[in-house]
């Protein structure tokens, strides 16, 4: 089976799943789309996550699995606003962050505040489908958010590269429901859906890998990876190693 045509649900995916997805860019996917639109949809991204503690959830769900190690290396990819970032070195001051994305836009508003000034922190711009590091350069590596962005055969290459450069890769995004509940929420989102956060959280939600395509994908990237899925509030982790 052709990884590039999987859906999004998987490939057991049922008839109304299977339409229940989207190739439509979000926003941030767009580069004809005015950057004020676009700071609009990540500072809405980072005051949600403020409200809701999402990063300071997200960062202690992270931690414990570098609890044995002193200063542990975290590489966080598709950083966006950094505020992870920001929440990991709070819980953990001994740690190292490099903080990436791969928009330069990102990459430089991150780089001019805080986390830019913070002596634990290296800012760069990162494909995180292509990582510029060697195999095991970090001890865990972080993608929240983001992993709905890329078709499945950059996708694969995330859990293929976040696991090279850093044994085990976390990824935090959006839990898939069953074809019926989506598409009440998806009804639900419709009449927000001219304010750009919606727009985009309508196509992310559409975007959403199942546990099964996530399974699909790894096997894909590479057989020794395996995944293990578990929820954080709203949304789900997947924890990507190497074995
Ligand atoms: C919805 S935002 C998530 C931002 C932040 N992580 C959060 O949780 O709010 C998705 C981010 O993924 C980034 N992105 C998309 N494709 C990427 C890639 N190939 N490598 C690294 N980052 C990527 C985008 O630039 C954007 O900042």
């Amino acid at each position: 089976m052709d990884i590039a045509t999987m859906p999004r649900a998987g490939f057991d995916a049922s008839w109304l799943d299977r339409r229940l997805q989207t190739d439509r860019p979000e926003y941030l996917d767009r580069d004809d789309v005015n950057e004020r639109v676009k700071r609009q949809v990540i500072w809405s991204l980072d005051w949600m996550g403020r409200l809701l503690r999402d990063h300071e959830h997200l960062a202690a769900r992270a931690l414990p699995l570098v609890a044995d190690i002193d200063a542990p290396r975290i590489l966080e990819l598709g950083a966006g606003h950094g505020a992870l970032s920001r929440a990991v070195l709070k819980l953990r001051p001994t740690a190292h962050v490099t903080v990436s994305d791969i928009d330069p836009v990102s990459v430089a508003d991150i780089a001019a505040g805080e986390l830019g000034r913070d002596p634990r922190a290296t800012v760069r711009r990162i494909d995180a489908t292509e990582i510029d590091a060697a195999d095991g350069s970090y001890d865990l590596a972080l993608f929240a958010l983001s992993f709905h962005h890329l078709p499945p055969a950059q996708a694969a290459r995330v859990l293929a590269e976040g696991t090279r450069v850093a044994g085990t890769l976390l990824i935090c995004d959006l839990y898939r429901p069953s074809a019926v509940v989506h598409l009440v929420r998806l009804a639900s989102m419709l009449p927000f859906v001219l304010l750009p956060f919606a727009h985009d959280g309508l196509i992310s939600s559409l975007r959403a890998y199942s546990p099964s395509a996530f399974r699909a994908l790894a096997a894909h990237a590479d057989p020794a990876i395996t995944v293990e899925f578990s929820r954080l509030g709203r949304n789900q982790i997947v924890l990507a190693r190497r074995t």
